[in-house]
This record gives C-alpha cells, sequence and structure tokens, in this order.
C-alpha cells in the first residue's frame, strides 16, 4: 500500500508541498502520497489522529498549529525542542509520534550549498524573535557563527530568544535602535513585516559589507526588505523559497531514510533560480 503524508495547517491551500514532495517521491524513486488537509482553529488534534487512523505515517505542520504539534509528539528532536516548535511529524507503528523542526538545518543548507555563502565566522544579524526566529538560532549558531545578533520590534522577546543560546558566545539580543552603526555579512529577515508589505527600521549601515540578505518569507517578487537590502549595498538577496524546499527535504530524509536534492526541485518551481554558482 501507498504510503500517506501530508501537510496539515489553516489556511493550507497555498501550501506548495505536495508539488515538492512528489517532485522527491520521483527523483528518489520512493512510492508515496502527500496531501493538504484544512485542520479547523482548534481541531488540530483530532485531524492527526483521524489521519493517521487512517495510515497516515507523517505529516508537516504549517501555521498555525507548530507549537501545538510540539505539545502533541510523544518524543521530539533536540532541535525541536530548542524551537519550541515541530513542522515535522513521524508517526511509528507502536503510536508513538516523533516531532522535528528542519526549518532552520533548511535555511542553513539553502544558504550555504544553493547560495554558496559559508556561515562559519560570519557577523550574522536575525531580525524577529517570532516562532520563524525561534527556528533558525540554533542551527545558526551550530554552523560556528562568529556573532549572532538578535533584532526585535518588541526587544524583550530578542533578550529572552538570545537568553535561551547563551551557552553560545557572541548571542546578544536588542532593539532594532541598538545597532547603530554596526554592519553585518549575512543578514536574515525572520519577521512577518514582508507579508504585510512592511519594512524594517534596519540602519544602512547593516547591509554595508553585507553578503546576504535573506528574507524567510516567499514571494515571486523582491519583499519589502529584499528591495531595501538591495538598494542599500548586498552583495546577493534571496527569499525563503529554497528554504522551504530544503526544509522540505530534511522531512523527507526523516521519514524515508533517503535525502533528496532540493536543487532540481528548487529549479522547478522557480526556473533560472537554483543556477547560482558557489562562490
Ligand atoms: P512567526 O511565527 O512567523 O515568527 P510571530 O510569532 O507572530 O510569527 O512573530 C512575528 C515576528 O515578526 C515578531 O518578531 C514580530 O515582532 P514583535 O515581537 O515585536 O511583534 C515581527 N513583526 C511583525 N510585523 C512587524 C513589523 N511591521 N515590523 C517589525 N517587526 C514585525
Amino acid at each position: 500500500m501507498t504510503d500517506r503524508y501530508g501537510v496539515i495547517g489553516n489556511p493550507v491551500a497555498h501550501s506548495k508541498g505536495p508539488q515538492i514532495h512528489a517532485a522527491f517521491a520521483r527523483q528518489t524513486g520512493q512510492d508515496l502520497r502527500y496531501e493538504r488537509i484544512l485542520a479547523p482553529l482548534g481541531g488540530f488534534v483530532e485531524a492527526v489522529r483521524a489521519f493517521r487512523a487512517t495510515g497516515g505515517r507523517g505529516l508537516n505542520v504549517t501555521l498555525p498549529f507548530k507549537i501545538e504539534a510540539c505539545a502533541f509528539a510523544k518524543e521530539l528532536t533536540d532541535r525541536a525542542r530548542d524551537a519550541g516548535a515541530v513542522n515535522t511529524l513521524s508517526f511509528d507503528d507502536g503510536g508513538g509520534a516523533l516531532g522535528d523542526n528542519t526549518d532552520g538545518a533548511g535555511l542553513v543548507a539553502d544558504i550555504t550549498l544553493r547560495l554558496g555563502v559559508a556561515l562559519a565566522g560570519r557577523r550574522v544579524l536575525v531580525a524577529g524573535a517570532g516562532g520563524a526566529a525561534r527556528g533558525i538560532v540554533g542551527p545558526l549558531l551550530a554552523s560556528h557563527v562568529a556573532e549572532l545578533v538578535i533584532v526585535n520590534r518588541s526587544p524583550e522577546a530578542a533578550r529572552v530568544l538570545a537568553a535561551r543560546h547563551a551557552q553560545h558566545a557572541g548571542v546578544s539580543g536588542g532593539a532594532f535602535g541598538d545597532l547603530d552603526d554596526r554592519g553585518f555579512d549575512v543578514v536574515i529577515n525572520a519577521t512577518s513585516a514582508s507579508l504585510g508589505g512592511n519594512t524594517l527600521p534596519l540602519p544602512a549601515p547593516v547591509f554595508g559589507r553585507c553578503v546576504l540578505a535573506y528574507d524567510l518569507v516567499y514571494a515571486d517578487q523582491p519583499t519589502p526588505f529584499m528591495r531595501a537590502a538591495s538598494a542599500r549595498g548586498a552583495a546577493q538577496v534571496s527569499d525563503g523559497l529554497g528554504m522551504l524546499v530544503a526544509q522540505a527535504a530534511e522531512s523527507f530524509l526523516l521519514w524515508r531514510g533517503v535525502r533528496p536534492d532540493p536543487l532540481p526541485v528548487m529549479a522547478e518551481l522557480r526556473p533560472g533560480c537554483a543556477a547560482i554558482a558557489p562562490r
């Protein structure tokens, strides 16, 4: 029988998961089905149980259920515990559910492998301290960045997030206004500001030596953050479509034990985009 997987969220109609996982299945010769599951708000656990009862093997979890999925999972990977959120559930035959978070690994893979930007030794700025930021801080630090500064509109949330990683040297949190004239090699927008068409109050010198400005949001047009970064001198800008494909590859690996190559799938979703040569 063909194994069933899916993405659960609300809304979920826009999800590219089915296209991405169908492409991974073709690429790796795996036999699986992947569907969209719209769960009512307040009905996450029931929807997961129903999917599982009808043969579901695993789920990607998207907004607004990532935190509920964390509470639902019987067991968590370190990176899911670290993020306080789960984007991947894997069901075993004994009734257990493993919760993982592949978002940060997807970001790191997209930056280092597709965009060719090494993270080790870099000064990195993360804007935002919500769920998206929580998922990426641990994996960025594990990539041996030299310094990681978190800024947020509500600075206390940035300080709290930095404090959770205080075992790493060089992590700090604060307000946009604290940045003064500091410059960063890699600047990551983990806020949802772009979704509302808003720019961030980032001082221009932030981008003066920037090799990559990366918006976790994906869109067909450059986001306000990407446009501001380019105008202020960022050498390269990217939206988050590559991260989306790369985090899906990590989920596929967890479920199937095979790691698909995200690059051809990225090229299928956005022709020409995967062809950026590593430097
Ligand atoms: P997500 O899970 O996508 O991170 P979230 O937890 O609601 O969503 O967090 C949204 C993030 O975007 C927060 O860091 C938020 O800042 P606050 O904590 O101050 O609310 C940030 N954000 C949203 N809109 C913003 C805007 N217009 N300017 C600056 N930051 C914004």
